[in-house]
């Protein structure tokens, strides 16, 4: 199974505000909604909160360690590896976030999906520092939406 991280992040690393995305990408929600239709995803719970509600056609895993957290719809697990141990049979696992998730699963990330916007945004979430050194350029675009931003896939490279 290829476990991927799916992150939008501004110039300065931030990706949310007060539980909420602090900006409106039409473009690359859309884009987002392409890439993981379908398949599974695997949150945080307060990702999953903010979001409200199960995205519909994917299967979503949500992490949290209250053991009597229940969510309509999605499954919950107590701790990453049970989640990723339950998503095993699916082709690709999308890390959906947010910052504590991220932080957490950089090091399993085979493939980021990398949205960065060509703005400093306030916020109190962010992602965290990476090295791209072992990763290699799949594929960049610049898109064009109410803020300028490009997405790249990067890809580790076999050791
Ligand atoms: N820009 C983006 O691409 C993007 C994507 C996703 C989210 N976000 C933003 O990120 C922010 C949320 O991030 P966050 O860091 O506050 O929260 P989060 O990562 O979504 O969720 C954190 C929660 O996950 C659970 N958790 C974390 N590690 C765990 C572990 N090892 N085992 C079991 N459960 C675990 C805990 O839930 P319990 O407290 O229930 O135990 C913890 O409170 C929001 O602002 C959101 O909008 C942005």
């Amino acid at each position: 199974m290829l476990i991927s991280i799916v992150v939008a992040m501004a110039k300065n690393r931030v990706i949310g505000n007060n539980g909420q995305l602090p900006w409106q990408l039409p473009t690359d929600l859309q884009r987002f909604k392409r890439l993981t239709m379908g398949h599974t995803l695997l949150m945080g719970r307060r990702t999953f909160e903010s979001i409200g509600q199960p995205l519909p056609g994917r299967r979503t895993i949500v992490v949290s360690r209250n053991p009597g957290y229940r969510v309509a719809g999605c499954e919950v697990v107590t701790s990453i590896e049970a989640g990723v141990e339950l998503a095993g049979a699916a082709e690709e696992l999308f890390i959906c976030g947010g910052s504590d998730i991220y932080q957490q699963t950089l090091a399993l990330a085979e493939r980021i999906y990398l949205t960065e916007l060509d703005a400093e945004i306030a916020g109190d979430s962010s992602f965290p520092l990476w090295s791209d050194d072992d990763f290699e350029l799949l594929h960049t675009e610049l898109c064009r939406d109410n803020i300028d931003y490009s997405f790249s896939i990067w890809q580790q490279m076999e050791l």
